[in-house]
């Protein structure tokens, strides 16, 4: 790269999360003022360089975008250059690595989740360094203590469940609410907590059927309703995951969905009031930012660019404390990070009176 003019791809991978934008008017913008740097937009994550789809960035394409959700470039979750599904798994990063080159790229910023960022580490070999920015509402990417999108996600989970209690109240009812996250609890944690819910239901921490109903009884008796938070991996002692379908092109097939319905007809049975069930889905993923959200995922994207200018290849923008750091993308490829047992806001939980589904 030495001696050629810097000129940098940015590509959003794997699900959509508010904060995409953000990032991607913070990189364009830092490079473009501190390095005088071409920055060009990869349109649909790896699948652009696939099939050679691109558009130049410039301070006037990224105007206007930080409170917009989505991402102005696209997405997709299933394209791998090197196994593309949409030519029978071939391997297509020759093909991708010449469309860079014809570009005249000599950098990239992939912004993703665990998945991204093991296909971008592998183009490094092949002449692309690149920098990572993690992103996804579950929260779950290793080394950073937060990702961008998660609190968005978190507050639609809070906003849900408060406008739920008010129904629940009025009509005796137990609500259920299912989140996203994947295998990893952080949504139902803390959006469980800041709506208020009752019972929240961890993927972590498998429930006790018994234990909920004895909860839903006691409230019943008491309080007259509950508010149930479940994420969509949580399942019973001894019971399956809720897979929703199944996506044999996509690097994890596996799409998760339905456990707040399961839970219902497993409680209907034993409650007196009536128990209904709400699936917020994609709902947590769209739409604006929060203002944090705004500024952490502009914080990334800045560091970002400074790690590129600085040379800093192979490495992913990590949130440690207060501070934007870096660790190795072998570091964070295809690993993620779960709710500990003792995790703080879990102790919060249990001294609130929180039933986590554990038998008492
Ligand atoms: O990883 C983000 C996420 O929204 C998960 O919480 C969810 O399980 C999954 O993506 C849904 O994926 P898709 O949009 O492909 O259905």
């Amino acid at each position: 790269m030495s001696g050629s003019p810097l000129h940098v791809g940015v590509l959003t991978g794997g699900g959509d999360c508010p904060g995409l934008n953000a990032v991607i008017r913070a990189v364009t913008k830092s490079l473009i003022n501190e390095a005088g740097a071409k920055v060009t937009g990869i349109e649909r994550g790896f699948l652009g360089m696939i099939e050679g789809r691109a558009r130049q960035l410039d301070s006037q394409a990224v105007s206007g975008i930080l409170n917009e959700g989505g991402t102005i470039l696209g997405t997709h979750n299933w394209a791998n250059p090197f196994a593309w599904a949409g030519a029978g798994g071939a391997d297509m990063s020759g093909q991708a690595m010449q469309f860079i080159r014809d570009q005249g790229i000599n950098a990239l910023v992939a912004i993703g989740g665990d998945g991204t960022m093991s296909i971008a580490n592998r183009f490094t070999p092949l002449g692309l360094p690149v920098v990572g920015v993690p992103k996804t509402i579950d929260n779950d990417l290793m080394h950073t203590e937060r990702t961008f999108g998660f609190d968005s996600a978190v507050a639609i989970v809070a906003e849900a469940l408060s406008r739920l209690e008010t129904t629940a109240r009025s009509h005796g009812r137990v609500m259920i609410v299912e989140t996203m996250g994947r295998y990893a609890g952080w949504i139902a944690l803390e959006g469980g907590l800041a709506g208020a819910a009752d019972i929240i239901l961890l993927p972590e921490q498998p429930y006790d059927l018994q234990t909920v109903i004895e909860v839903c009884r006691e409230r019943e008796k008491k309080q007259g309703y509950t508010l149930i938070c479940i994420a969509e991996g949580a399942r019973p002692i001894d019971g399956e995951l809720t897979v929703h379908a199944r996506l044999e092109s996509s690097p994890d097939p596996i799409r998760l969905g339905g456990v707040g319905n399961v839970l219902r007809e497993q409680l209907q049975p034993h409650l007196e009031s009536e128990v209904r069930s709400t699936q917020l889905g994609h709902v947590q993923r769209g739409g604006t930012p929060t203002p944090f959200d705004r500024v952490l995922a502009t914080r990334f994207g800045c560091h970002a660019a400074r790690m590129v200018e600085r040379g800093e290849f192979g490495r992913m923008v990590v949130l440690r404390g207060e501070n934007t750091e870096s660790v190795a993308l072998t570091e964070v490829a295809n690993r993620t990070r779960n709710v500990p047992a003792d995790h703080p806001l879990v102790e919060v939980a249990r001294s609130l009176g929180v039933s986590l589904g554990q038998p008492r």
